[in-house]
This record gives C-alpha cells, structure tokens and sequence, in this order.
C-alpha cells in the first residue's frame, strides 16, 4: 500500500540518489537536470522554494518510489509526477494520482506529451478528461 509524505529537507538525498538513478528515465521532466549530484539537489533546492509548489514523496511500504507534486496557479492546480524505475506498471502512480485529487479543493489539471503513453493511460485510469490537444501535448482535468 502506498502513502504520500510531504516533502521535507529530509528527503533530500533520498531523492537526489533516486533521480541520478532514474535520470535516464525521466527526460519529460523538464525540471531534472542531467547532472550531478549537485545540480540536481541545487535545481531541486531552487524548485521546492517556490511557494507555488507543494511535493510529495511517494513510499510503498516505506520505500521510497517517486514524487508527486501540484503546483498552484490562481483558477486550478496542475499535477506532475514520476515513479522509480523499478517500480513502474504496477499501479503507483494511479493511486497517488487518485490520493492527491482527493486533498485538492481547486480543479486538478495535468498534461502531458503524446509520446508518453504510460503518463496518458495513468491519468484516464484516475478519472481525469482530456479538454485539449495539440500535435505534441495533451491537456487532462480530473472530471469531478
Ligand atoms: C508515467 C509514469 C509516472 C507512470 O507510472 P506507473 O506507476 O508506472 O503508472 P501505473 O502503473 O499507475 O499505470 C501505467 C499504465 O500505463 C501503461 N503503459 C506503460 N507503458 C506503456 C506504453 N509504452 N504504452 C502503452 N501503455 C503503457 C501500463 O500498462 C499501465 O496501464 P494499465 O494499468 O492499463 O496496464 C512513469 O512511467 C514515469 O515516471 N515516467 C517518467 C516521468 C513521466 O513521464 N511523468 C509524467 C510526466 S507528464
């Protein structure tokens, strides 16, 4: 079963040893740097200072296998997350995709690129709509 844990300086090198590992598999994020250790603890030190954000750590059974985050505009909150390499395809991501549209009071949104057909089926699988497309993108809001 998997909870969510809001994130703290804590978790910092868990995740900064998490993402050097999984950078090869998270190239949509625009957020992560291909770097070191230490350009991507300063990008992500930079990010998580931003009021506007609020992440969380994903744990299956303590472990720690992704992060889930919302970023908070006026009129809506648009979610991005990711899960560890090895623990894809089983279920992860939809359930804290479910778990945070639930702790959100303002309308969830969330893109992503066509080219990702594991971050378009998590967000179907979680209720979301989509309500726009181009030739690169997709655009989801969690029907509620
Ligand atoms: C997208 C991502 C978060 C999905 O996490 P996950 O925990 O594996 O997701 P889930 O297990 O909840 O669901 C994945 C679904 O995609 C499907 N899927 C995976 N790869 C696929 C592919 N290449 N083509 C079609 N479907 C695919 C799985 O079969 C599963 O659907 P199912 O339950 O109907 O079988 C993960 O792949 C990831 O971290 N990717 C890199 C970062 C990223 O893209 N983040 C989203 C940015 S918008």
């Amino acid at each position: 079963m998997i909870h969510l844990q809001l994130f703290n300086q804590d978790h910092l090198q868990e995740f900064c040893d998490s993402v050097i590992i999984n950078r090869g598999h998270l190239s949509e994020l625009g957020w992560i740097e291909y770097g070191n250790q230490i350009v991507v603890k300063s990008v992500f030190t930079d990010i998580i200072d931003s009021p506007e954000y609020i992440f969380y750590v994903i744990r299956d059974d303590d472990k720690f296998v992704g992060m889930i985050e919302t970023k908070d505009s006026e009129d809506s909150v648009k979610l991005g997350y990711w899960i560890d390499k090895d623990h894809r395809n089983k279920g992860i991501a939809t359930q804290a995709v479910k778990m945070l549209t639930g702790l959100v009071s303002k309308p969830v949104i969330a893109d992503t690129t066509l080219t990702n057909p594991a971050s378009i089926r998590v967000l179907e699988k979680a209720g979301f709509v989509k309500y726009r497309e181009d030739k690169v993108a997709i655009w989801y809001r969690f029907a509620t």
